[in-house]
């Protein structure tokens, strides 16, 4: 079984998957970190973000194993780290050389352990229109950039790291502008994808939704 859970940054999709996964037993693909690291890359050589080529070369280099490695990083998970990984998937090319990756897992998905799982949930911006437009459940979560932008300051706080809500809030609607607007893939919901907007909801409501969907589709 294939699941795709797309939708803006911090809409509480990460949370979602992970619940997902568990329930279902199904591995997790968190697609973001195929930019994530080619983002790193560019940071940690000193190369400049508007540098595309530099950008080719890291994403036609970048292996599943060394997209682990690099998580493991202080600023994987960083507002810096993001905004880098938000500038380099503006790249067609970029695109197009992470697909295989992507796409490669759901052939033989395997757990964090390495265990083979039975399926996958894919957590991006384009899985269900691009990564796999065949997917059997597609999610569509999003929220107001406000309750979007508070999440993430929370969620920074909560690690101890240095987060200003303004900040997070120009770095949320900079991502939805780059995110929607890029030519290659821009986000948008799959036409077979259901919408769930969270903003007035809690993780616990939104798990019970998209349970009792994939509940009727699997039956
Ligand atoms: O979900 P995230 O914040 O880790 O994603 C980091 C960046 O990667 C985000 O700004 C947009 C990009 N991204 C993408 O273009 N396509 C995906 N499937 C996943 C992420």
């Amino acid at each position: 079984m294939i699941i795709t859970v797309d939708g803006p940054a911090a809409a509480g999709k990460g949370t979602l998957s992970q619940r997902l996964a568990e329930k279902y037993c199904l591995a997790y693909f968190d697609t973001g970190m195929v930019y994530r690291a080619v983002g790193l890359m560019l940071l940690s050589e000193d190369k400049d973000l508007q540098d595309v080529a530099a950008a080719e070369k890291a994403a036609a280099a970048l292996t599943f194993a060394k997209m682990v490695e690099l998580s493991r990083h202080k600023d994987f998970r960083s507002a810096k780290g993001g905004q880098a990984a938000s500038i380099v998937s503006s790249y067609s090319g970029v695109r197009a050389l992470l697909l295989d990756m992507q796409r490669n897992f759901a052939k033989n998905p395997m757990f964090a352990d390495g265990t083979p799982a039975k399926g996958v949930i894919y957590d991006g911006r384009d899985t269900g229109t691009v990564v796999c437009p065949n997917a059997e459940i597609k999610f569509f979560i999003t929220a107001s950039p406000e309750v979007r932008a508070k999440r993430r300051y929370d969620e920074f706080v909560a690690k101890g790291m240095a987060a200003s809500y303004e900040e997070v809030l120009k770095d949320v609607k900079a991502r939805d502008e780059r995110d929607a607007t890029r030519k290659d893939a821009p986000m948008k919901p799959a036409e077979d994808a259901v919408i769930v907007d969270t903003s007035d909801m809690g993780i616990e409501e939104v798990f019970a939704k998209t349970v009792a969907i994939i509940e009727k589709k699997i039956k």
